[in-house]
C-alpha cells in the first residue's frame, strides 16, 4: 500500500483544475436517489451505478478524489478490480465517509450531533488496509427559531476535531465538513452569522486537539439565503459573502476548501464556485484553493440520464463528465453559463 503522507495528499485533493466527487451516500440516501429513477436499491444496482461514475471517460482528468461509503470501498468492478484500486490506478484518491450519521442531540430539541467516534481508531486502520487515502465526517447545523444553540455548535465542533485527529493519526487526510443547512426562510445575513460561528468554533477545536491544518481539507457550505427565503441573492453576492466569511475564519495554512452543494442546482453550484475563483472581483488572491466536493450537483443529470438502463451508461457518463468539466473550469474562473448550451 502506498505510504500515506497527509500533507502531500491534502494538497493533491485540492490540486488546481480538479475536485472531489462525493459518492458516499449512505444506504438510505442512495435508496432515495435510486427510487427517484425507479431503480431498486439492490447491492448490485448500487455497485453498478458507482462503477458508471468511477469509470466515466475523463474522470481522472477532473477528479482528484472520490468519497465512498463503507459498502462501496469493499466492492469491485464487473471485471473484479476493487474500486479502491481502480481509482488509484486512474490517479484518483479514494476516500471514505466514516461518521455514523447525525443523531438527535440530547437536551437540544430539533438539533443534531454527528456520532461515530467509538471504535473509530480500529475502523480507520481497516480503511487504510482497504486502500483509503482520506476520510469525511459531516456535521449538520440547522437554522431555525432558537437554533443553532451553542451546545449544538460546540458538540459538533468537538466531534469533528476528535475525528480529524484520529484520521491524521492513521495517516488519512480528514475532510472536515460542518454543513449549515439551506432549509428555512432565513436570509443570507443569518446564514453568514451561523456559518461564521460554526467555522470559528470548529477551528478552535481543531487547534485544541492538535490537528495539523496543512493535512486537512475543509468542506463548508456557501453563504446563501434559506431555500424558503423570498429574497435570493445574486451569484456575485453569494461569492463575495462566502469569501468574506472564509477569509475571517479559515487559517491560511489550510491547503484547500472544497464546497458541498447542499441542494443548489448543478449550474448554481458551478456559477458560485466560478465567481469565487475570480481574484480581482474578490479583493485579491486567496490563501487557499477553492474547490468542489459536490454530490448532487455532480450526479443529478447523470442519474436522470441513466435510469438504470445499460444502454444509457454512455449518456450518463457524458453528463457526469460535462459537470466535472464545468466545475474544473470554475476552479480558475473560466466557466461561462453559455457553455451549458454549447454542450446540449
Ligand atoms: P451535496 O453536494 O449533495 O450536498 O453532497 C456533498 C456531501 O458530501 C454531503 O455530505
Amino acid at each position: 500500500m502506498t505510504k500515506l503522507n497527509i500533507v502531500e495528499n491534502a494538497a493533491r485533493m485540492v490540486a488546481p483544475g480538479k475536485g472531489i466527487l462525493a459518492a458516499d451516500e449512505s444506504t438510505g440516501t442512495i435508496k432515495n436517489r435510486l427510487d427517484s429513477i425507479d431503480v431498486p436499491s439492490t447491492e448490485d444496482n448500487r455497485r453498478g451505478y458507482r462503477q458508471l461514475l468511477f469509470t466515466a471517460p475523463g474522470a481522472g482528468d477532473y477528479f482528484s478524489g472520490v468519497i465512498l461509503f463503507d459498502e462501496t470501498l469493499r466492492q469491485s468492478s464487473t471485471d473484479g478490480v476493487p474500486f479502491s484500486k481502480l481509482l488509484w490506478d486512474n490517479g484518483i484518491l479514494p476516500g471514505i465517509k466514516v461518521d455514523a450519521g447525525a443523531k438527535d442531540l440530547a437536551g437540544s430539541p430539533g438539533e443534531k450531533v454527528t456520532e461515530g467516534l467509538d471504535g473509530l481508531r480500529e475502523r480507520l486502520a481497516e480503511y487504510v488496509e482497504l486502500g483509503a487515502a482520506f476520510t469525511k465526517w459531516r456535521a449538520v447545523i440547522e437554522i431555525g427559531g432558537n437554533m443553532p444553540s451553542r451546545a449544538c455548535l460546540e458538540a459538533n465542533a468537538h466531534a469533528l476535531a476528535r475525528y480529524a485527529a484520529l484520521s491524521q493519526e492513521a495517516g488519512l487526510v480528514p475532510i472536515v465538513e460542518p454543513e449549515v443547512l439551506m432549509d428555512g426562510d432565513h436570509d443570507m445575513e443569518r446564514c453568514r452569522e451561523v456559518t461564521e460561528a460554526t467555522l470559528q468554533l470548529t477551528f478552535q477545536e481543531l487547534f485544541n486537539q492538535n490537528v495539523l491544518l496543512e493535512g486537512m481539507v475543509l468542506k463548508p457550505n456557501m453563504v446563501v439565503a434559506g431555500k424558503q427565503c423570498s429574497r435570493q441573492n445574486s451569484v456575485q453576492e453569494v461569492a463575495e459573502m462566502t469569501v468574506k466569511v472564509l477569509r475571517r475564519q479559515v487559517p491560511g495554512a489550510v491547503p484547500g476548501i472544497a464546497f458541498l452543494s447542499g441542494g443548489q442546482s448543478e449550474e448554481e453550484a458551478t456559477a458560485h464556485l466560478n465567481a469565487m475563483n475570480m481574484p480581482d472581483a474578490m479583493g485579491g488572491p486567496l490563501p487557499w484553493e477553492l474547490s468542489f466536493s459536490y454530490g448532487r450537483a455532480l450526479q443529478a443529470s447523470a442519474l436522470q440520464a441513466w435510469r438504470g438502463q445499460a444502454d444509457n451508461v454512455p449518456a450518463a457518463q457524458a453528463a457526469l463528465a460535462h459537470r466535472a468539466k464545468m466545475n474544473s473550469l470554475a476552479r480558475s474562473g473560466d466557466y461561462q453559463s453559455g457553455m451549458e448550451q454549447d454542450a446540449a
